[in-house]
């Protein structure tokens, strides 16, 4: 019998993981305002280490601090910051799993501006049309200068003895705000034509190479579409997945390893993740971002109000007829179009679905985030032939929803036996005590 293709190792140009099924990136509000990293946020890694994944590919964290979406991430902004990320490898790696970080500036999308900046960079200064959050279209100068703190942050990453980079180019921040024709309206070298609003990631790309050398991991995160006219029909689509088989093509000449894919352009959107918008559970949290958007309150209000709380809920509900492996479509026109491996995200958690995806060709690997809140163990669960754990994630993206105000975790009541047992799950991230680092 052939080997379970799930377990067979992922040869990138660089770096070899060793099954098929790298945990994807999720956010948590664990560390110090200041962008010190913590020892819970070690202990929230190890979960998935231990459980297995071939790889980890680390939450948001931010290049620069004007480029943070809230505070509490630990940041890669300078270097005497080297020494947390390069603690939270050693104790990953000792599971034999991989740590990959994944390098970001949220450009205007932010969800808690915090004291240094109110406002956020963009290609333009035009507010999002979602929260609102206020912005200036960056200089030339500017741009410079973030692209230069992306090779700055990817050496910091190699120096601290970690497998790779993955530039943040999805998902509304602000590689999406260039790539983006719905979004960006420059009239320079930045704006108009694709191969102008690719520049600023593959400047950023050729500028991490030339910082790290062209035998270090690094991988590019990209929204295969836009869907910019998810939530409001009567806005433009924005990015086609033609333009992104475009970009992607140009990514590997760059000297990229790999395509991440993911689609949307705004975190969350109604394609990503994909699943429940449960607008009491909702507005239970939304208000964190009240200060925050021109746009906030108004949607605050809406989703307390019926019916126009049913008009979001909809909206959003579009996406669940299909959420395990949404994004295969897209990865198999990527992989068809380049050489490098491609990661899928989306909804995984079935054995069979994975295998399928990736022996039928669509991907060469998968990327897990909820399912894996859900069940740290599931790599594990695969290992000892089930299809699916015996509490899989039901996508009803309470996880999601209770991220900016409580510590991350699985919140569905439904799966555990009882209401404490829940809270303990989440609260375990904070046992065991300190890492020598925190401060006292
Ligand atoms: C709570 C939460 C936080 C997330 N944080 C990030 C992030 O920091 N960076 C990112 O690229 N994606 C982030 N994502 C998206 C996931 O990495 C993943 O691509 C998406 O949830 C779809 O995969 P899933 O269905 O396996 O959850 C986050 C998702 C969730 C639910
Ligand atoms: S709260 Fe739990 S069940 Fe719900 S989406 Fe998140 S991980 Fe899945």
């Amino acid at each position: 019998m052939d080997a379970d293709v799930i377990f067979k190792p992922l040869q990138f140009r660089n770096l070899t993981v060793k099954n098929r099924i790298l945990r994807s990136n999720i956010s948590g509000r664990f560390d110090n305002y200041d962008g010190s990293g913590t020892r819970a946020r070690i202990n929230w890694e190890l979960k998935f280490a231990r459980g297995g994944v071939g790889a980890i590919v680390s939450s948001f964290v931010p290049v620069d601090v004007r480029g943070r979406i809230v505070p509490n991430y630990a940041a890669i902004d300078r270097d005497d910051r080297i020494p947390f990320w390069r603690e939270l490898g050693h104790q990953v790696h000792a599971h034999d799993c991989r740590y990959i970080v994944q390098l970001a500036h949220g450009g205007r999308q932010r969800d808690v501006a915090g004291v240094e900046f109110r406002r956020g960079l963009s290609s333009t200064d035009k507010p999002d049309p979602l929260h609102g959050f206020p912005c200036e279209r960056m200089t030339v100068e500017q741009i410079h200068d973030v692209v230069r703190s992306f090779a700055d942050a990817a050496r910091r990453v190699r120096t601290a003895g970690l497998d790779g980079v993955e530039v943040h180019g999805a998902n509304g921040y602000l590689f999406t705000q260039f790539l983006s024709p719905a979004t960006n309206d420059r009239t320079d070298d930045y704006g108009g034509s694709l191969e102008n609003r690719a520049r600023l990631l593959l400047e950023t790309v050729r500028a991490i190479r030339a910082e790290v050398g062209s035998d270090f991991h690094l991988q590019v995160k990209i929204s295969a579409t836009d869907d910019h006219d998810a939530v409001f029909p009567w806005l433009a689509k924005g990015t086609t997945i033609d333009d992104t088989v475009r970009v992607c093509r140009w990514l590997e000449e760059a000297a990229v390893d790999a395509i991440h894919v993911s689609r949307g352009d705004s975190f969350p959107h109604p394609n990503n993740p994909a699943g429940a918008f449960d607008v009491k559970e909702v507005v239970k949290t939304y208000d964190v971002l009240l200060s925050n958007g021109s746009h906030t309150l108004r949607n605050y209000l809406a989703m307390r109000v019926w019916p126009i709380n049913l008009f979001f809920r909809l909206r959003w509900d579009k996406s669940r007829a299909r959420i395990e492996g949404a994004n295969l479509g897209n990865a198999r026109r990527i992989k068809q179009a380049v050489t490098i491996p491609v990661l899928c995200t989306g909804g995984f958690q079935t054995a069979s679905v994975i295998r399928k995806a990736i022996t039928s060709g669509d991907c060469d690997a998968v990327t897990i985030a909820r399912p894996l809140v859900a069940n740290n163990d599931l790599v594990a669960l695969f290992a000892h032939g089930l299809d699916r754990a015996p509490k899989p994630c039901t996508f009803c993206n309470k996880c999601l929803h209770n991220v900016l105000k409580n510590p991350i975790g699985c919140y569905e009541e439904r799966r555990f036996a009882s209401r404490e047992e829940m809270l303990a799950q989440i609260m375990s991230v904070f046992d065991p005590p300190p890492y020598a680092g925190d401060s006292p």
